[in-house]
């Protein structure tokens, strides 16, 4: 089972460290099987699975059950749960109660939620109350409003040095691991060489300490990922074939065949 002290090892002997979403039990089943290091239940899980427009209508109730599957699913890999859009910005007793809500009621090992200098307070109250966080910095999609879309970040003057202040009050407050969204390769890779704790890239190069992505991306489930993702495999596509397959020989009569069927 991996613990919050491996990822900082990990990081110590340049061992990169591997993160996926699951939002599911088979799923985090058949990744924790491969050896993924961490498994992310990702807000993500409202635009993915749920169908909404961002991940800003999902509530704290909605994601409990996905991560409480995602949890029972994992034997090795260490599970990382998402805290909502409105469920931790309000108070950093607003963060607690609902990191405690989450951990309790999941079986999750840790927290993530976005942002940097502004939300400090917050992280220094969830780590005191004894519970392991991750922050995420960059694109952060709960903010994709105030950020003005999807735009690429670290970018310009001040870019790295905003990045870096975010990244440092977040390690200051006892983060065990940053992820990276969308950075411009050369400042992730100043911010990475800049902390102690890892720091876990999607879309922001190579140097980062790991990388996350999403699932249905990585695997080719859909016919569109963003350009920073690459499709590992093309489970849309088997599973297509495979319900066609049924569904052919279903309306031929061939299945179910003798092999499928109770004689007494
Ligand atoms: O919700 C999510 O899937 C995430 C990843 C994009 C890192 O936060």
């Amino acid at each position: 089972m991996k613990r919050i002290h491996h990822f900082k090892e990990m990081k110590s002997r340049g061992e990169k460290i591997t993160m996926l979403t699951a939002y599911d039990y088979p799923t985090a089943r058949a990744f924790d099987d491969a050896g993924v290091d961490m498994l992310l239940v990702g807000d993500s899980l409202g635009d993915n699975i749920l169908g909404y427009d961002s991940t800003v209508p999902l509530t704290l109730d909605e994601m409990i059950p996905f991560a409480r599957a995602v949890a029972k699913g994992a034997a090795n890999a260490f599970v990382v749960a998402d805290l909502p859009f409105g469920t931790y910005e309000v108070s950093p007793e607003q963060a607690v109660e609902s990191s405690i809500r989450m951990m309790k009621l999941s079986g999750a090992q840790a927290i993530k939620f976005e942002g940097g200098r502004r939300i400090a307070r917050q992280v220094r109250a969830v780590t005191d109350a004894g519970i392991p966080f991750c922050g995420h910095l960059g694109f952060t999609p709960q903010s994709e409003n105030a950020l003005g879309g999807r735009r690429i970040q670290g970018r310009g003057d001040g870019g790295y040095d905003a990045l870096l202040a975010d990244a440092l009050a977040l390690q200051e407050a006892g983060a065990f691991a940053i992820v990276l969204e969308m950075v411009i390769a050369p400042v992730a890779e100043k911010v990475t060489a800049a902390l102690d704790i890892p720091t876990i890239g999607i879309g922001a190069g190579s140097a980062t300490d790991g990388q996350v992505l999403v699932w249905l991306d990585a695997l080719g489930v859909g016919d569109w990922h963003p350009s920073f993702s690459k499709q590992f495999a093309a489970v849309g596509a088997v599973m297509r074939e495979g319900a066609a397959g049924y569904i052919r020989e279903v309306k031929a009569g061939s299945f179910p065949s003798a092999d499928h069927t109770f004689d007494e």
